[in-house]
């Protein structure tokens, strides 16, 4: 088995503990066989790993990996004419009634083989990778129908073969209804969704089913029909809930025992202590508060005090967050949530691990978990989550990320 250590690092464990961060300086990280092996202060390295193949790294940051648990990076087209719509006033739910917003993009993605997919995904995911993130979470939802909701997830299987990337697939039909089923939702659900939900599992392209609960999308009982189905297939399930309004979608994705429930903006009490209860992530996505100008914030402190988990994505997609810097989500989290610069990293890391079922294999720097790491050119981890637009990062050691 390869062995690696790598030496001369100040080193953020982000491992909860007394030391913020949970920082190590001159710390040393043993590598075996794609594994952390060992990870501490230099001085205390076992005398087995004296001798091993050494990366000396001369004082740098290390962190884990970055992890983007939430993103809709396989899309066609683009919407920049309804950015101008919206700083002329319309809204992004009036956009939607129009006909335009999220199944404007439908069309553009059905008009895309599942090659030209790839192809326009690709620059998107190699400027997240830039920037550290070797696990990244890719929904459906542009597709809504079975043969172009499986062409995406395809598509999105096919990105981790070719960037080398953990790439986690969220199969999310249920994402908004179709011109074909307008004023049909029910039928939607029933003759689309559920089938090619199956039909998803059944060729092992979903991780994860995923919707959007909304007045403009699903309600929490045609929500719960998905998850009932999702549950007797035995996949996890994750909400769009409470971005616009509060429809109760957190409490329903809790109910299911939900790994996250995302956005939140308009999150109330009842909602939180749910999600506390379950165990269910908050994953906050600052890029689509920001673009939609959005002013009511996701209730940080309610979330902290309960003990909710809070990771940080970037949503990238291109109607309500067409952002890929996953570096600029977590400036964004602390400047327009209040999110501590520790949260904000651990957002990116431990708990987005958490968000996609992934906490035994990743996100911490310690043994026995997966050794992806990523090595910044900056003193303090707070740099990460303070710098505006730069990125620092050196390189990223990852093993293999099967
Ligand atoms: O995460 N809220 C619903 N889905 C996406 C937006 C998709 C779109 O507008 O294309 C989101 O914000
Ligand atoms: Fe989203």
């Amino acid at each position: 088995m390869k062995r690696l250590l790598i030496t001369e690092a100040r080193l953020a464990t982000m491992v909860p503990g007394a030391q913020p961060y949970g920082l190590i300086e001159d710390a040393a990280i043993a590598v075996e066989g794609g594994h952390i092996a060992w990870a501490g202060a230099r001085a205390g390295l076992p005398a087995e790993w004296a001798r091993a193949e050494q990366v000396r790294l001369e004082g740098r940051l290390v962190t884990p990996a970055l992890i983007d648990c939430h993103t809709h990076l396989v899309f066609g087209g683009e919407r920049a004419s309804e950015f101008e719509m919206r700083l002329k006033g319309a809204s992004y739910e009036e956009i939607a009634q129009a006909g335009g917003g999220i199944v404007s993009t439908v069309a553009a993605t059905r008009a895309l083989s599942e090659d030209e997919l790839v192809a326009a995904a690709l620059p998107r995911l190699n400027k997240l990778m830039a920037e550290g993130v070797a696990t990244v979470e890719i929904k459906s939802g542009y597709g809504l129908s079975i043969e172009d909701e499986l062409k995406m997830l395809r598509a999105a299987r096919r990105l981790a073969a070719l960037r080398g990337v953990r790439v986690r697939t969220s199969y999310l039909a249920a994402h908004a209804v179709p011109v074909e089923y307008k004023g049909r939702r029910d039928a939607y659900i029933h003759e689309v969704v559920l089938p090619g939900m199956e039909a998803a599992h059944a060729e092992g392209l979903a991780d994860a089913v995923d919707g959007f609960c909304e007045g403009i999308a699903f309600s929490p009982e045609q929500m719960a029909r998905v998850f009932e189905k999702a549950r007797a297939l035995g996949l996890p399930v994750k909400l769009h809930a409470e971005q616009l309004s509060d429809s109760g979608g957190a409490k329903l994705a809790a109910r299911f025992g939900a790994l996250s429930a995302d956005h939140l903006e308009y999150l109330e009490e009842e909602g939180v202590a749910a999600m506390a209860k379950a165990g269910t992530v908050a994953v906050l996505l600052p890029g689509a508060f920001y673009t939609l100008r959005e002013t009511s914030v996701p209730p940080v402190a309610s979330l902290r005090r309960a003990g909710v988990p809070i990771a940080v994505a970037t949503d990238c997609n291109p109607g309500t967050s067409p952002l890929t810097s996953l570096l600029l989500a977590l400036n964004m989290a602390c400047t327009l949530f209040r999110l501590t610069p520790e949260e904000a990293l651990a957002g990116a890391t431990r708990q987005a691990a958490r968000a996609l079922g992934l906490a035994e294999a990743l996100g911490t720097v310690e043994p026995g978990k997966r050794a992806e790491i990523a090595v910044w050119n900056v003193e303090h981890p707070a740099e990460l989550a303070y710098r505006i637009g730069f990125n620092p990062l050196d390189r990223l050691i990852v093993g293999d990320v099967a």
